[in-house]
């Protein structure tokens, strides 16, 4: 297993390119198990959830051509069989998103439960309930979800309970297949999802009320889509994590090829605490702060203050003067991260699903561990400023969402090696 040794590094310069997003490449990648034609998808960053993902597909039967290092060619003709082996999805959750599209397509599927997670119970029953409702038969045996829609899919009113991102995904591409109009109350904003109904709607599926909380999916009854070539959208949590390594650094850099429409909740934040952007229609240019002010932040579903940059605020709320205080309302058990900053000499106390961090605190190196992708990023930008160096060990979650983090961060100017332990 790899660790990264991180070196003091307490004024960062420079440009640093944005790379597709995890979290939108996976719900597309999906959906190519809908045509049986060529879908190029150029921008897929180069990480290795996106690699499960693609070789989960390639199991099925996907033939799968790289283009070069961000673009494929996928084609989904001939599907082989219809089972997401253990093998592949006990290593990432979002693997439950071929769920939906296997069972519009083909009538039936097995996928292995995605199990515990690091981060949480994180359930998927909001996704079975929802298959159900559409008319498939649903049981779990031997630790599959073993899922049968003889009939295919009829179109239903879907209400979810709570917010779900893939839930929302996988409901949105049974439904592009399914008999009649689907509606889903309760729908994810994500811009994640935005993308994959706008998709949709340009390969001839009818949705109604994208990007709000009600989406209405007329379905093919069957038909197969062609798609078009299309791009993967920017990661704005890459972009963030960026934007907060500028901050907790207090430095001047640039992200490119990213969206700022994207990132509202969290360059308000950041205005918040005292620092300001320039920014253009692709690029963001962070600007340090005269001085950092504690916050509040509450995570919750899009447009609101997303739970996936919650612990890199955390890492910079040691730097900002007072007491900030971080409520987590998305996930249980998504504070793992604070042990390992109170390691490196953080001040946290934590009580439920509250932390309160004070600052400034001065940090010092030590070894650390990461426990999750974003938890791993936040001791990535803790390590930008403790004193001497830090080692961050078990790496291996932030290559699952992070394109190439090492020269990403030499090129701002951080001083860090990898190494074998
Ligand atoms: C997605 C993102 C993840 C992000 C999360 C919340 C992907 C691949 N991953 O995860 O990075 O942190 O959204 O923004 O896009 N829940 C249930 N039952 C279900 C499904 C979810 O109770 O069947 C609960 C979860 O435990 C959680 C909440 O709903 O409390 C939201 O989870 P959800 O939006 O489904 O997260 P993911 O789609 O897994």
């Amino acid at each position: 297993m790899d660790y990264l040794t991180i070196t003091q590094s307490p004024i960062l310069s420079g440009e640093v390119a944005i790379s597709g997003a995890k979290n939108a490449a996976l719900p597309l990648l999906a959906l190519t198990l809908l045509s049986k034609e060529d879908v190029r998808i150029s921008n897929l960053p180069n990480v290795a959830d996106v690699k499960t993902l693609s070789k989960l597909l390639e199991h099925l039967g996907a033939h799968i051509e790289m283009l070069d290092s961000h673009t494929l060619n996928i084609n989904c003709a001939n599907i082989i069989h219809t089972k997401a082996l253990y093998d592949i999805v006990r290593k990432m959750r979002a693997s439950i998103l071929v769920l939906g599209p296997l069972l519009a397509r083909f009538r039936k599927c097995q996928v292995s439960l995605p199990g515990g997670c690091a981060i949480g119970a994180r359930p998927v029953d909001l996704h079975l309930k929802a298959m159900e409702k559409m008319g498939a038969h649903i049981h779990i045996e031997g630790g599959y979800i073993i899922a049968n829609a003889p009939n295919g899919l009829q179109g239903a009113d879907i209400l979810f309970d709570k917010i779900s991102v893939t839930g929302s995904e996988n409901v949105i591409m049974a439904a592009a297949l399914a008999k009649g109009k689907t509606r889903i109350i309760n729908a994810a904003k994500e811009p994640e999802v935005v993308q994959l109904c706008e998709i949709l709607t340009h390969n001839g599926i009818e949705i109604e009320g994208i990007g709000s909380n009600e989406i209405s999916i007329y379905g093919s009854d069957g038909e197969l889509p062609v798609f078009k070539p299309f791009s993967v959208i920017p990661d704005r949590i890459e972009a963030g994590t960026y934007l907060c390594a500028g901050a907790i650094t207090n430095s001047r850099i640039t992200l490119r090829d990213t969206d700022s429409t994207h990132l509202q909740a969290v360059l308000e934040k950041l205005e918040e605490i005292g620092f300001s952007f320039e920014i253009t229609e692709s690029s963001i240019t962070i600007l340090p702060a005269q001085k950092r002010n504690a916050f509040e932040i509450i995570t919750t579903e899009y447009p609101g203050f997303p739970t996936d940059m919650q612990a890199q605020f955390m890492a910079l709320a040691t730097q900002c003067e007072g007491v900030s205080v971080i409520e987590e309302r998305l996930f249980e058990n998504r504070f793992m991260h604070v042990s390992e900053l109170q390691r490196l000499g953080a001040d946290i106390k934590l009580s439920g699903n509250i932390a309160k961090v004070s600052g400034v605190k001065p940090l010092i190196g030590a070894n650390v561990m990461a426990t999750d992708l974003r938890a791993s990023s936040a001791l990535v930008l803790a390590a930008l400023i403790a004193k001497g160096s830090t080692d961050i060990h078990r790496i291996y979650h932030l290559d699952r969402g992070y394109e190439d983090l090492e020269s990403k961060l030499k090129r701002l100017g951080v001083n860090l090696t990898r190494q074998g332990e």
